[in-house]
């Protein structure tokens, strides 16, 4: 049996605690290897104190460097903010870390291309955390694209909704910062579909945006609270930020991009974080000659599906087909079949794969390479909207 000593960056976050959570089911899940929560890494100290506390890692710290330099950790997962993600994994890929890093790999083309070729220089495995092809209605729906059940692809319909920061009053916070970010809705949510329509569609040709910023201000960042990613909750509890100074906002509320592929065929792109009414959902429908099928995140259990292999009229339309063992991923995320699956088993079975990877010496999919297009797919959008034109995405 392998051990395998785990750092997270950023590890008291939102997400950097649900990859902590993840890893302890690793045990479980992954019996030819001992996956240890080693070091605990966050600037905030007491949060990396608590967290360290909450899930036994054996360390904490606040530098991120004294894990780039342990000889102990074998794996460096980075989930902290955007604009750190380049440094970090550079240096933990010539450490000869494996590297698991959250999305948007980088903030720039060539940052996340540097990415790569750092992790491929030093034989590393690496991986990016583009988590929605790990929904086994997402990997379902891809096997018989590959199949040709769908036939030759024509379209993708593909959005991601919610209304996380749909509340004036949320808080400004490193998201609502391009500099920090990178952009708004685009990078934080529109990373997952426009990795998903070239995980279902290929390769994109080129590609034409439209952004809109619809709440232009918003109450000022309170450093004390770094990690708080805007919260209404927070602010009812400090009505003093309501009342004082507001900070521009210079990102997307809301994303909408047509793409045109390679291979033939569109896709119609929307993303935001401003959808009164929506919680969160990733939803698509992918069309071809022969068939179509529908996945929404919103109910992550079921495909709809339809193939068109008979004459009889009466019988056009979709069938809803529940996910089960039979299924990719299947046996992994249902307790028995049919009983469903959540989103946190979604996120487990991606670093299932990556540290299955890691054992097996095995290159990990989704890579940084994967990372890196939809890093400039994106990019590629975004100077469409910026540009008001169509843009190459060569
Ligand atoms: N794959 C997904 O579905 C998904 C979902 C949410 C977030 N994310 C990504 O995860 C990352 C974090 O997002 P979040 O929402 O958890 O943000 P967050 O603000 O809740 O957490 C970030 C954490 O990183 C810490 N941090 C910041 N800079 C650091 C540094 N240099 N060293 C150590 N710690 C540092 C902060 O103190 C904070 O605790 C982002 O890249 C985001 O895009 C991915």
């Amino acid at each position: 049996m392998k051990t395998l000593n785990v750092a997270i960056i950023g590890a008291a976050g939102w997400i950097g605690s649900v990859h902590a959570e993840c890893y302890t089911r690793l045990n479980v899940l992954v019996p030819d290897a001992k996956v240890v929560l080693h070091t605990a890494v966050d600037v905030v100290e007491e949060n990396a104190k608590k967290i360290a506390q909450q899930l036994n890692f054996l360390k904490y710290t606040t530098d991120y460097h004294d894990v780039i330099n342990d000889p102990e950790v074998d794996i460096v997962d980075i989930c902290c903010n955007n604009n750190f993600h380049k440094e970090i994994a550079i240096q933990a890929a010539n450490a000869g870390k494996h590297v698991f890093c959250e999305k948007p790999l980088a903030m720039t083309e060539s940052d996340a291309w540097e990415m790569v070729e750092t992790a491929q220089r030093n034989h590393v495995i690496n991986g990016c955390n583009l988590v929605y092809r790990k929904y086994p209605g997402v990997a379902f729906i891809k096997n018989l694209i590959e199949e040709g059940k769908l036939g030759k692809l024509y379209y993708i319909k593909i959005l991601i909704e919610q209304d996380s920061h749909a509340d004036p009053l949320d808080m400004h916070a490193w998201l609502f910062n391009r500099a920090k970010a990178g952009g708004g809705t685009i990078v934080t949510n529109g990373t997952h579909p426009i990795d998903l329509c070239r995980y279902l569609m290929g390769d994109y040709a080129e590609v034409c945006a439209v952004s809109e910023t619809f709440i232009k201000e918003r109450p000022k960042f309170d450093p004390s609270q770094i990690g708080m990613a805007g919260s209404r909750t927070f602010i009812e509890k400090r009505p003093d930020i309501i009342a004082g100074e507001t900070e521009k906002v210079d990102v997307d509320d809301a994303t909408a991009a047509l793409i045109r592929f390679k291979e033939g065929g569109f896709g119609v792109l929307v993303s935001t974080w401003a959808k009164q009414g929506t919680r969160h959902n990733v939803g698509f429908e992918v069309v071809g000659s022969n068939g179509s099928a529908i996945f929404n995140t919103e109910r992550l259990n079921e495909v709809q599906l339809y193939i068109h292999d008979h004459d009889d009229r009466s019988r056009i339309g979709y069938t809803t087909i529940f996910l089960g063992n039979e299924h990719p991923y299947g046996e992994l995320t249902n307790m028995k079949s049919g009983s469903g699956i959540g989103g946190k088993d979604v996120f487990t079975i991606a670093m299932k794969d990556f540290v299955e990877s890691v054992i097996a010496g095995k290159p990990m999919s989704p890579s940084f390479y994967d990372g890196y297009v939809a890093v400039r797919y994106l990019k590629r959008i975004q100077q469409s909207a910026d540009e008001h034109r169509w843009v190459s995405a060569e």
